[in-house]
């Protein structure tokens, strides 16, 4: 069993969004349940609009569940406390750290990387990307990178998809319409990334 945590020191930057993604592309791999930690149940609810392809319980629920699945993904408020982050990071096979691309993310987000240090598995992703000629999601990730910041390759375009999906129920996979569809190739992308980690 593998397990991701999705979590971060702020909020609206995507985490439900990428655990039900991540959860969706295991899905296609194993038995799949998310866990939602999410005081706001985001995941819960949006599934209960309409369909997932993977099982979705609440944190109390989650010590009934989660025995005898593949891939397990908890989504998580945000926790501005390091300690907590560190406690997250320990309990899980991987960290994934969402954030939007923009420079007063930089300094805590630096700062959070050398918190967690040598002893977490983790990558911050970036999210909400706003497109071409936009160029603010491609100089975040190099400047995270030069600052030798685990980071995933893959960026998150910003669409109104997800806003759709949850509207729908659905993960953006599963949209009828094929241009807003497409924005699911990122996730993808990000969990080929992700099976390289947990390798
Ligand atoms: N790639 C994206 N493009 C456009 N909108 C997005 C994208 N990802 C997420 N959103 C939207 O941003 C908002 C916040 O997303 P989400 O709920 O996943 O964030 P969160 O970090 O879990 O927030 P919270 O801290 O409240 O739990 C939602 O309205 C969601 O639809
Ligand atoms: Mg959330």
């Amino acid at each position: 069993m593998k397990i991701v945590t999705v979590t971060g020191y702020k909020g609206g930057v995507a985490k439900s969004t990428t655990a039900i993604h991540v959860a969706t592309f295991f899905s296609e791999l194993g038995k799949t349940i998310l866990v939602d930690g999410d005081p706001n149940r985001t995941s819960l609810s949006w599934a209960e609009r309409g369909s997932f392809p993977f099982s979705v319980v609440s944190e109390k629920q989650a010590m009934k569940s989660i025995g005898g699945n593949d891939y397990v993904v908890i989504d998580t408020p945000a926790r501005p406390d390091t300690s907590d982050l560190q406690e997250l990071a320990t309990g899980c096979d991987l960290l994934i750290l969402p954030t939007t691309p923009d420079v007063v993310s930089l300094e805590p987000m630096l700062q959070t990387a050398s918190d967690l240090g040598e002893t977490a598995t983790f990558r911050f992703l970036i999210t909400i990307v706003p497109p071409y000629p936009s160029k603010e999601g491609e100089v975040m990730k190099q400047e995270l990178k030069q600052s030798d910041v685990p980071i995933f390759e893959t960026l998150i375009r910003r669409t109104a998809g997800y806003q759709k999906a949850a509207l729908a129920g659905v993960p953006i996979r599963d949209l009828k319409n094929a241009d807003l569809r497409k924005a699911w190739r990122d996730y993808k992308e990000v969990g080929k990334e992700i099976l390289e980690i947990l390798k």
